[in-house]
């Protein structure tokens, strides 16, 4: 029988694991100096969670959940995404109690069943951020700017930074009622889906994937004309502090987020480097969430990045960081092969990859595996090495070679 993994999973396997790992740790770096700290969270809730904060009529909710009963017929859901479960901790642990912001970052898989394509799968991993307590412009202008600087310090370019509003409870309804009329006169051509979200929640049609609705939604009413003033002010302070930040931006009045939980700020940042699925980050306001769960009104903030697009960006850029070995230890006999093992656990001890030979491995084997790895030098042992305690050492780089005492080697290599 053959297994293979299921459709719109991957492996994740070295080398390109090596640019998942440079991504992380620039993330973290990133994340602290911005006071973020780290959350981990189940990857599964309670299925009330998520219908609840990304809403019923969404295409996470309504299509795309790994839903299903546990043992005592509860109702779970592998997470679609991050950002409910981090509201349901911070709400179930308290943390409101703490000195505000209250600032985390979490990373790990999320599942979603969508029809899997280039940068879209059923299983993908995001690292994401989520900020609590502040209703202030700056915490926006901070957020654009975290993600900014994590982008830069990967080298990422060819990214447009869209930037939009999408209201509050007080405007939204303006916004819904001229969206249904506008929708209402041409619901004919529309699918079945966005059929039912017109008397639902005719905002989530602006983002049906359907080509005849795309079509048919062109002219719609736009968010930003409905914008009450604390919006219209918040947004524009927003945008001022961008423009201060020097973050090039977009204004997106089109762009609406397929999760219902966003108010007023919301973005995107899209790559010129990816195909049809080129959002490689995205994130918003949600200032009723908080709320929502059951906490004190907390206004929150937060983005995720996407992990796969982000590699494929950085991979199709040529810039992979592969780690090689410092040395490969190669010896020629039994004692001198023991001896191998003794220096190569010292060079371990300090932190140094060293890679020993194999009994049976030819000399002229062990030397093309050095190659083969890559290996920055090669040590040979020998007999004569054995009895004069000097070794022989290569530089593959450059071919440069000399000779050392064992009981330096450590020193040589660090
Ligand atoms: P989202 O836009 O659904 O937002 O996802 C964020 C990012 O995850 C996307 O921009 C994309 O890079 C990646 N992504 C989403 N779906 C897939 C998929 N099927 N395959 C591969 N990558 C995917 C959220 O998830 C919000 N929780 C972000 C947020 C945090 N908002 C506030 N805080």
């Amino acid at each position: 029988m053959k297994y293979s993994a299921l459709k719109g999973m991957q492996d994740i396997l070295p080398p390109d694991v090596f640019l998942w790992q440079r991504v992380e740790d620039v993330a973290k770096d990133v994340f602290a100096a911005y006071g973020f700290q780290e959350m981990r969270v189940p990857i599964i809730e309670s299925t009330d969670i998520f219908i609840r904060s990304i809403g019923e009529a969404t295409d996470i909710v309504e299509k795309e959940m790994y839903t299903f009963s546990d043992k005592a017929d509860r109702s779970i859901t592998l997470r679609p995404e991050g950002t409910a479960s981090v509201v349901r901790s911070y709400v179930q642990n308290h943390l409101y109690n703490l000195t505000s912001p209250q600032k985390f970052y979490y990373s790990g898989p999320m599942f979603r069943y969508e029809r899997p394509q280039a940068g879209r799968f059923r299983q993908f991993y995001q690292i994401g951020v989520e900020a609590f307590g502040v209703e202030e412009p700056k915490m926006d202008a901070e957020m654009l700017s975290m993600l900014r600087l994590f982008l830069e310090r990967l080298g990422l370019k060819g990214l447009t930074f869209h930037v939009n509003s999408i209201g509050c409870e007080k405007c939204r309804p303006s916004y819904r009622k001229a969206l249904y009329e506008f929708f209402s006169e041409r619901i004919e051509g529309f699918c079945v889906d966005c059929k039912r979200r017109l008397d639902h929640n005719p905002l989530r049609i602006l983002d049906c994937k359907v080509d005849a609705c795309i079509r048919l939604r062109q002219g719609s009413p736009v968010i930003t004309a409905f914008l009450c003033n604390e919006c219209d002010v918040h947004f524009n302070t927003v945008l001022s502090f961008l423009e201060k930040l020097a973050i090039p931006f977009v204004k997106n009045p089109n762009m609406v987020r397929g999760l219902d939980y966003y108010t007023r700020t919301t973005f995107e940042v899209t790559s010129e480097h990816l195909g049809a699925q080129n959002a490689v980050a995205a994130g918003g306001r949600y200032d009723r969430l908080v709320k929502d769960f059951g906490g004190p009104h907390t206004p929150g903030i937060g983005f995720a990045v996407g992990m796969e697009r982000l590699t494929t960006i950085l991979k199709s850029s040529g810039d992979q960081d592969i780690p090689v070995p410092e040395v490969v230890i190669a010896t020629i006999g039994e004692d001198a092969g023991t001896k191998g093992l003794c220096i190569a656990d010292m060079l371990r001890e300090k932190g140094i990859w060293a890679e020993v030979g194999y009994s049976g491995n030819s000399l002229k084997s062990q030397l093309r595996r050095a190659d083969r790895l890559s290996s920055k030098h090669v040590l040979i042992i020998g007999d004569d090495e054995l009895s004069s305690g000097m070794l022989k050492w290569k530089r593959l780089s450059d071919g440069s070679q000399g000779e050392i005492a064992m009981t330096e080697v450590c020193d040589f290599f660090k």
